[in-house]
């Protein structure tokens, strides 16, 4: 009898499970609630932005909520940097670029974490302008070049992409070149650095006791950074080095990020005023969308399948979406004046495609108190139509994942901000 009732307990919960993780959310317009977002340009205590400098510490105000009521606050960083090795291959790609494979060491007292940084640089005489953003498997995994290095660090495991044991695999070497157009980059003249986000941080729950996490002595509370702080604090720490190689236009750095690690990067760029721009791809909830439009990926799902990557605080939201002190259009606020790029695919609406654009709208408000363009238009633009001011927008056709075409349009847009180098 006793077992009887513990495999119908185990029946239920397998069946509710499978349900949950079926079709969660809302995909029907007309039941998305009303709601009403919080305006970037009023305090918390009511009185509204009326110079620039009210506005530094608005931004102030807003980072913080952003810190200590979801992503998590991103200790401060007193350690140092040190190169072990640097891997040159000259003339490469038929003398159109120079490729360097990094291993960095990030010192943080008796601590340490290394990360192996790929880079592929136009030749010419001048400093290159980069994209920077993680790789989900491996830097091995973005080319089919059979030198590139496997990473030692914790991979996800992936049938698709031949990885197992959380090791990466000879066997995903290139897989996912698609999404990595490295040669169409270069003859852009912009150069590309990528990494592995598991080298920074092992996107597991594992406590935060491996990756940058152990780098910090620190006593957790709500407020601790949870695994996307982490990632985004590894782009500022890959930024440092950055700066000091004379091969690149540390002024020029675009980050870009897909999925989490779209999420990831508008925390980034919030978060370090370094990065010159940045590239957001269907990056969805807790990234670019609205949190309070709720549609697609719900709160409830975000927050239990991987409430690590967020700060404890945030749980507290699940299904009380209007108590949040912030929305995802003041990410892109804390951003301005510099340029923003938010690209959604018509099939992904578990990220909620209007989510984003609505998004780049709601935050034009404070570009225009800065004197920039913002987001030109109120109308969603149709498919394969992008839109850009200084923040940027398209939905293309297609799922989840980053197209050759993605690209042309990031690339068309930095020409237009950052063409005169
Ligand atoms: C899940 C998660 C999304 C996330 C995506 C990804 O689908 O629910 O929020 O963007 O993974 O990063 O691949």
């Amino acid at each position: 009898m006793k077992k009887l009732i513990i495999f119908l307990i185990i029946l239920v919960l397998g069946i509710s499970s499978v349900v949950a993780q079926q079709d969660p959310g809302n995909y029907d317009e007309s039941k998305v609630p009303a709601y009403t977002l919080p305006d970037p340009l009023v305090f918390n205590n009511g009185s509204k932005v009326l110079t620039k400098r009210d506005w530094v510490k608005r931004r102030e105000e807003i980072h913080k909520l952003f810190s200590e009521e979801v992503y998590g606050i991103i200790p401060k960083w007193h350690g140092k940097l040190e190169v072990i090795s640097v891997s040159p291959k000259k003339n490469f790609f038929d003398g159109l670029a120079t490729r360097e494979e990094v291993l960095l060491k990030i010192i943080n007292g008796e601590k340490e974490l290394k990360v192996l940084i790929l880079i592929y640089l136009p030749n010419s005489s001048k400093p290159a302008p980069v994209f920077l953003g993680y790789n989900f498997y491996g830097n091995h995994t973005i080319s089919n070049e059979p030198d590139i290095s496997l990473t030692s660090a914790w991979t996800r495991n992936n049938d698709l992409y031949r990885i197992s044991g959380h090791k990466a695999a000879e066997a995903s070497r290139g897989m996912l070149a698609s999404r990595w157009p490295i040669k169409k980059i270069l003859s852009r003249g912009y150069g590309l650095v990528t990494l592995h986000y598991g080298d920074v941080d092992p996107d597991d729950s594992n406590g935060f006791n491996n990756g940058a996490h152990a780098l910090f002595a620190q006593q957790r509370d709500s407020t601790s950074w949870g695994s996307i702080s982490a990632w985004a604090w590894g782009l500022s720490r890959v930024m440092d080095y950055l700066e000091t190689n004379p091969k690149i236009d540390s002024r020029k750095v675009f980050l870009i990020g897909h999925s989490r690690l779209g999420k990831t990067v508008l925390w980034a760029g919030a978060s370090d005023k370094r990065f010159a721009m940045v590239v957001s791809i269907n990056s969805g909830r807790v990234g670019a969308a609205l949190t309070r439009r709720i549609f697609g990926e719900p709160l409830e799902y975000i927050n239990t399948a991987v409430p690590y990557w967020f700060c404890d605080n945030f749980r507290k939201y699940t299904g009380r979406e209007n108590l949040l002190p912030v929305d995802q259009h003041e990410l892109i606020a804390l951003i301005a004046p510099r340029p923003v790029y938010v690209a959604s695919a018509e099939d992904d609406l578990w990220a909620d495609p209007k989510g984003e654009f609505l998004s780049c709208v709601a935050a034009s408000s404070v570009y225009h108190f800065l004197g920039k363009m913002g987001f030109p238009s109120q109308t969603m633009p149709s498919v394969n139509h992008p839109v850009i001011g200084t923040i940027g927008y398209h939905i293309r056709t297609g799922n989840h994942d980053v197209t050759l075409y993605d690209w042309q349009c990031f690339m068309d847009f930095a020409d237009f901000h950052f063409k005169n180098y």
